[in-house]
Order: C-alpha cells, then sequence, then structure tokens
C-alpha cells in the first residue's frame, strides 16, 4: 500500500471519492506538468555508444538531439528511427573539439528548440563523442595529445559551460569515460589520464551544480564492440579474445550494453544518483 492510499484509508474515502473532490483544473495542470516531454542532447549520437544511447533514451519517450561530426547519413538514419518511435529528433554537424564553434551551434540548437517547444531548454546533456589513440608515451606527438585533450576534456568542459544556462534545473548531465582511467594498458598514456580528469570533472560539475538541482554522472564503459579505434575491439581477434578473458562475464562489451545505462540516468529513477562514477564493463580486470 502506497502512502497516500494509506492516508485515504484513515481519512475512510475510497480514492474515486477523493477525486471528486480535486478541481479539474488543478488536476490537468498537475498532468500538464507530469506530461512535458524532456528533452536529452547526446554528441557523437550518429555511430557505436551514442547511436545506442539516443534509440534507448527515445525508448524512454524524451525527444533526442544528436550531433555527428562527419557520418550525416548515419545521424540522418538514426534521426528516422527515432521519429518512428513516436519521439521527437533532430541532428546537427558539430566537431567537439572546436569551442569556437560552440556559440553557433547553441544558438541553433536553442532557437530551434525555442520555436519546437516554447522554451529553448533541454534536460539532459551526453558528452559522449569522442576519438581513440593508441600510442607509446615514446611516440606520441603534440599534435596527437593536443587532438585528445580537446576532444574528451576540453570540449566537455566548455561545451557543458555553453549548454548550463539552457539544462533545466533538475536535470543531468552524463559524461563518458573509459574503463581505461581505472586500469592502464599501454598505448592509452593519453587517452587514459584525459578519462581520469573527465571523471574528476563529473565530481565537480556533481558539486557546484547541485544547487540547480542538476546531476553529474559519469559512466565508464570497458571495451565495446564499435567502430572506435579503427574498430579492433570487434573486429581484431586477438585483442577481442584478450578482453574476453580479463572480462569476469567473459566477452567484449556490445553497444546495448552501455545505451539502456545512459538512458537509465536520465529517468526520475535515476534521481538521487550524483557525482557517481558507474562502470560497465562486465567486470573488466577485477
Ligand atoms: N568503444 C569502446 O571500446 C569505448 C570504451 C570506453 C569508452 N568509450 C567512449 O565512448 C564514446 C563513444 O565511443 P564509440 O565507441 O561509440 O565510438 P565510435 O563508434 O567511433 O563513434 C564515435 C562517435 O563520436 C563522433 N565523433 C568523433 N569525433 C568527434 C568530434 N571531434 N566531434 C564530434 N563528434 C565526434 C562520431 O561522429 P561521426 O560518426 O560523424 O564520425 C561518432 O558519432 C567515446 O567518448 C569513447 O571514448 C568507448
Amino acid at each position: 500500500m502506497n502512502f497516500a492510499n494509506f492516508r485515504l484509508i484513515r481519512a475512510n474515502i475510497s480514492y474515486a471519492e477523493f477525486s471528486n473532490f480535486v478541481p479539474l483544473n488543478i488536476t490537468k495542470q498537475y498532468k500538464k506538468m507530469n506530461t512535458k516531454t524532456k528533452i536529452a542532447l547526446i554528441t557523437g549520437g550518429s555511430r557505436g555508444l551514442g547511436k545506442n544511447a539516443a534509440l534507448k533514451i527515445a525508448q524512454k519517450g524524451l525527444d533526442v538531439i544528436i550531433t555527428y561530426k562527419n557520418s550525416r547519413e548515419e545521424a540522418d538514419a538514426v534521426v528516422s528511427e527515432i521519429k518512428e518511435m513516436g519521439q521527437k529528433a533532430i541532428a546537427y554537424q558539430l566537431d567537439t573539439r572546436d569551442v569556437k564553434s560552440f556559440d553557433a551551434f547553441v544558438k541553433s540548437v536553442t532557437d530551434h528548440l525555442k520555436t519546437e517547444t516554447g522554451s529553448p531548454n533541454i534536460d539532459f546533456l551526453i558528452n559522449n563523442a569522442g576519438t581513440a589513440l593508441y600510442s607509446p608515451i615514446m611516440e606520441t606527438t603534440e599534435e596527437q595529445l593536443d587532438d585528445i585533450v580537446n576532444v574528451h576534456f576540453k570540449g566537455v568542459f566548455f561545451l557543458t559551460q555553453k549548454m548550463l544556462p539552457f539544462i533545466n534545473d533538475g536535470g543531468g548531465i552524463i559524461n563518458i569515460s573509459s574503463g581505461l582511467a581505472r586500469f592502464a594498458l599501454p598505448g592509452s598514456s593519453v587517452y587514459g589520464s584525459m578519462k581520469a580528469g573527465v571523471e574528476m570533472m563529473t565530481k565537480y560539475m556533481a558539486k557546484e551544480l547541485g544547487s540547480r538541482k542538476i546531476k553529474a554522472n559519469v559512466i565508464a564503459p570497458g571495451a565495446i564492440e564499435t567502430d572506435f579505434g579503427g574498430g579492433r575491439t570487434r573486429d581484431d581477434q586477438n585483442v577481442n579474445a584478450m578482453i574476453s578473458n580479463v572480462t569476469a562475464l567473459g566477452r567484449a562489451g556490445l553497444p546495448d550494453d552501455i545505451g539502456g545505462v545512459v538512458a537509465f540516468l536520465c529517468t526520475d529513477d535515476a534521481g538521487w544518483i550524483n557525482g557517481q562514477r558507474i562502470e560497465a564493463s562486465g567486470g573488466m580486470f577485477l
């Protein structure tokens, strides 16, 4: 028995009788308040984990904005699939390394939302877009390092900063890290360090944005079979076997293992999770 029913029983009236006392306009207002469709913006939604998350988020009844860098056709296909589910979706081109382009991007997105919904705001920002770098310390160039810093740290920081005025109070930020921020594999020094950076950044976001009831969490996938890093987890049998061997559940991850975790964090049921690192790796290197 829930608490409301308990109180009604104590007052000796049924729920049906109780509803008669509730003025219709209040019921309507309440309904309206609760039926406003939430909106998630996910970077890198054209392929891989971002695509899977976008679809799973739409399945939960949210409208979705995705970004892509080069894969316009793939992004359009994701948009069509979401629309077929009955949710609204749109795709924007964005290079998340290019901080100077963020003002124009934010303006396009918020102008669109204002026209569509009457408000320029979104509810969830998912910083997912990214590229791999497998390079030993002795061989890594300054350009390679800058590229990874820009896509996995600087871009995440400034896109969040620019979007913050347009994230509804009570919303959320979800950053995507990696198991490589917890364990070290040769060749991933720069990438793993930037993901570790984004994990700490997430705690600061949670701390600073708590006054607006905005939650910030970070999901750390293990190795997943996507195009990432040339698709080597999926396509290189040796890499795939190595990952399976160090994973308690005995296989490499699939996009479906991650998208639902992202989507869960966009629900009210996850509303008390804040400032957390959630690793979804099937138990790698336990
Ligand atoms: N796969 C893994 O094993 C794994 C493990 C742990 C963490 N992660 C993290 O998960 C996230 C997604 O990886 P994934 O496996 O889904 O990779 P993916 O299949 O290669 O997809 C990458 C996505 O990011 C976009 N993107 C790449 N560079 C971009 C840039 N500079 N600006 C804007 N968008 C950009 C791509 O857009 P286009 O399609 O237009 O190129 C694509 O949508 C990354 O942050 C990655 O570090 C992946």
